[in-house]
């Protein structure tokens, strides 16, 4: 098992990695499971792998679990998901010391996080990653939220958690779909800080994808150990360092916002486009050789994720897709950070990228290629 520290001063936790943290949930927890009540929050997938491992594993140690089972997808991060786990928090008499668990992925975290946030002034929450995406970048960092009518992640807070423990075990049931999904936030940590580990994902992201113990524990590992180092320096993303962890998203964000955040375009696989996207802007705008380019494109395509927006069938244009970017919460006063590359392994934010500049690239991307 690895561990790694999230080092926040008080709100430090650590980030556990490893096979078989669930069936060891109580002794992984110890204190912080106080009381013989343990509320668990879920969705039906991962309730139909993994709730039998987490009841059993509390039933052995005298505790009793208590199940809030919800809808898979997206949709359950909103204000009726909300009001309906705090309705649910609050008839079970969870009080401020007390945990809840998440167990699933994003948008579990993201919505019991959230909940703890709110609930009788915050509470404590212990993430349980279940897809590759949750391990290796929402479950870790604080950032909780829940979608609106007007967008995705607007309404939320940073609450840490208190513990994270990634069973590597849970990915062994992941659609493959999904893994590759996750797969893009992996290959990000490289692109944008680290060119060894990308080049490392260049060689190994099919050992990762197929399931190969040693290449998926060190690609997750690894992804931690990097997003614990960013969020240890800017928590509240407000010195830029935490920001670049957004490379790829706002492109990512105005194709999730196009294909209605739905399945057509997972979040992981928008990323993956978005990751693309940016490397040509990059690219474009002189910044990072052409080579490097396309050294990105190869990856994420070689991994079996989207890298053409032509192949998407968008009705819109580069200047509506741009328009998506206008409601993108990183917005400042008019102008909206990008992040950019110099090279691989160097990301940086440029606050002076034209919207108009963008729509006309999006223009010829949607021809190109
Ligand atoms: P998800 O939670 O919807 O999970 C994907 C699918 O896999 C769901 O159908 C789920 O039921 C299923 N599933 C989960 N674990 C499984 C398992 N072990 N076996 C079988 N099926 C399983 O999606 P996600 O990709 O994990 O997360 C996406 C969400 O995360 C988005 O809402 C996004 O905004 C959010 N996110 C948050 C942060 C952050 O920092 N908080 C970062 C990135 C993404
Ligand atoms: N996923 C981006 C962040 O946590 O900052």
């Amino acid at each position: 098992m690895a561990v790694i520290p999230v080092e926040l001063g008080g709100r430090s936790y650590e980030v556990r990695v490893g096979s078989g943290l669930l069936d060891d949930l109580p002794a992984q927890c110890g204190k912080l499971l106080r009381k013989e009540r343990v509320p668990i929050v879920t969705d039906a997938n991962v309730a139909e792998h993994w709730r039998e491992t987490v009841e059993s594993a509390l039933l052995g140690a005298g505790h009793q679990p208590r199940w809030l089972v919800l809808d898979p997808g997206e949709a359950t991060k909103s204000w009726r998901g909300l009001e309906g786990l705090v309705d649910w928090l609050l008839a079970e008499g969870v009080e401020r010391g007390d945990q809840i668990l998440a167990l699933g992925g994003g948008v579990i975290g993201d919505l019991a996080g959230f909940a703890a946030a709110i609930l009788k002034r915050g509470c404590g929450f212990i993430q349980l990653p279940t897809t590759l995406l949750a391990q290796v970048d929402s479950s870790v960092g604080g950032k909780t939220a829940i979608n609106t009518g007007a967008g995705k992640n607007l309404v939320g807070a940073f609450h840490q958690p208190s513990l994270v423990l990634a069973d590597l075990g849970t990915l062994a049931t992941l659609p493959a779909r999904e893994m590759r999904a996750g797969y893009a936030e992996v290959i990000k940590y490289g692109v944008l800080g680290d060119a060894d580990f990308f080049a490392w994902c260049e060689r190994n992201g099919a050992r990762v994808l197929a399931g190969d113990r040693g290449s998926r524990d060190y690609a997750v590992t690894e992804s931690v150990r990097t997003k614990a180092r960013i969020v240890a320096e800017d928590e509240r993303e407000t010195t830029g360092a935490r920001a670049l962890l957004n490379l790829g998203h706002t492109f990512g964000h105005a194709l999730e916002a196009e294909t209605g955040f739905s399945d057509r375009l997972l979040h992981g696989e928008a990323v993956a486009l978005g990751t693309v996207l940016a490397a040509r802007y990059s690219a474009r705008r002189g910044y990072l050789a052409d080579g490097d380019a396309e050294r990105v494109t190869a990856a994420i395509d070689a991994a079996g994720l989207p890298s053409e927006i032509a192949a998407l069938d968008l009705a819109a244009d580069g200047r509506a897709l741009a328009a998506h970017m206008l409601h993108d919460k990183k917005m400042d006063a008019g102008t909206l950070p990008f992040v950019l590359l110099g090279a691989i392994g160097q990301a940086f934010l440029d606050r002076q990228v034209a919207l108009d500049d963008v729509a006309e690239f999006l223009d010829e991307e949607l021809q190109a290629h």
